[in-house]
């Protein structure tokens, strides 16, 4: 039996995390505690919100008493803490929104639960759910590893760097049980089509340009969100308190490579001539402090607790090209409104 926060789980990766965890584990009791801001959806949920093991919260894990109330009413004995402000280019725009979520709220929650666990602390655990973002930028070689040192460069690194400091900082200090974790770029069904691939395929399907930031030379390393969520729980079973785990997919491609798969594949997907769709690629300015490369060394993960990912990324990249053009109403459903808006400021009439 188990009592598992999940926080944000009605995000992108939350939402894959929290299907996994109800239908896997029905002993389990899964709370999702999630403000439901414009990455929140609660569509990414419908698969298991009638079930008896899963409690869904909205509310902001910045409000503190809130945050206590949760704990106490369902029990809490597990933290898995996703619910953050995670687009980079957002946090350009607005560096406070991802200070008072990124970082306050994890330090809510920390509080929160150190003060109900108390001194009880058999079987607890704090899950920090981090970026590679933290380490920064990797030149044309050479991996992250877990003990790379921090060095982030855009707002939203800095507020996942800082939050992960004070998850230790609470280990180190109050002996609470902690765990992070630091993952690559997730793909697959349910992002918001502000990210790179669900906003490219987005943009193909109805033939507008592809903003792809300076030379499309920078480099990411991509895995399977369901993978992600596999990784999460292997980590949190098997796990060692106070350790850091790196998980990747050793899969890394040049953006304007990927962005090429992704036009073959909606191209083919369309029924489309081969290629037909490069002609949308547009260079555009690149974003502020743009990281080069990352690469994740998660070989700590496979030696210590057996996590590899499943999925080749051809298999992936048309499993998640599929999903995006079989669920366009969830895609106009996420877009409309704010998100508009949204889109004007940041690629004006590109756009339109
Ligand atoms: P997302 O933006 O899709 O979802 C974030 C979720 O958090 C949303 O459901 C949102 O409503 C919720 N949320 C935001 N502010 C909140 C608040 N104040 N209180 C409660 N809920 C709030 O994010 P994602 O891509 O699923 O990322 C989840 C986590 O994984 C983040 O911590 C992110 O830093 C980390 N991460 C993401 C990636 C990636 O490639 N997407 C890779 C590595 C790590
Ligand atoms: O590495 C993990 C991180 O991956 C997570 O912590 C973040 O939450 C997640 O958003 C992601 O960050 P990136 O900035 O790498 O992802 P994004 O999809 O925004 O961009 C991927 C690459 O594509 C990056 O080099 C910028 C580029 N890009 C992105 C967009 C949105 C473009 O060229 N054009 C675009 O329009």
């Amino acid at each position: 039996m188990k009592n598992i926060l999940v926080t944000g789980g009605a995000g992108f990766i939350g939402s894959h995390l929290v299907r996994l965890l109800v239908s896997k584990y029905p002993n389990y009791q899964i709370i999702n505690l999630d403000l439901l801001t414009y990455a929140g959806n609660l569509e990414n949920l419908v698969e298991v919100q009638n079930k008896s093991n899963y409690h869904f919260v909205k509310g902001d894990i910045c409000d503190h008493e809130l945050v206590k109330e949760v704990f106490q009413k369902y029990q809490v004995d597990t933290v898995i803490h996703l619910a953050a402000e995670s687009h980079v280019d957002r946090s350009i725009k607005d560096p406070f929104s991802f200070a008072k979520t990124n970082v306050l709220g994890t330090l809510s929650l920390l509080q929160g639960a150190k003060q109900v666990w108390g001194n009880n602390l058999n079987n607890k655990l704090f899950y920090h759910i981090s970026t590679d973002e933290v380490y920064g930028t990797l030149g044309k070689s050479g991996f992250f590893t877990e003990n790379t040192s921090y060095d982030p460069h855009s707002p939203y690194s800095a507020s996942k760097a800082s939050s992960d400091h004070f998850v230790r900082s609470f280990y180190d200090t109050y002996n609470l049980p902690i765990i992070i974790s630091n993952c690559s770029n997730n793909y697959g069904s349910h992002q918001f089509p502000e990210k790179l691939i669900p906003l490219f395929i987005k943009n193909i399907c109805n033939n507008k340009p592809l903003p792809v930031y300076g030379k499309g030379e920078n480099v990411r390393d991509w895995l399977f969100v369901n993978d992600h969520a596999r990784a999460i729980d292997v980590i949190f079973h098997k796990g060692k308190i106070g350790e850091t785990y790196n998980i990747g997919g050793f899969n890394e491609w040049k953006n304007i490579d990927l962005i090429k798969v992704i036009i073959k594949t909606v191209d083919k997907l369309l029924g489309r001539p081969e290629g037909a769709s490069e002609e949308l690629i547009t260079f555009v300015t690149d974003r502020a402090g743009h990281d080069y490369r990352y690469a994740i060394d998660s070989s700590k993960l496979k030696n210590e607790l057996g996590w590899e990912p499943s999925l080749q990324f051809e298999e992936g990249i048309e499993k998640t090209v599929k999903w995006y053009l079989e669920n366009k109403d969830w895609v106009d459903n996420v877009t409309s409104g704010n998100y508009q808006k949204y889109y004007q400021e940041m690629y004006g009439s590109q756009g339109d």
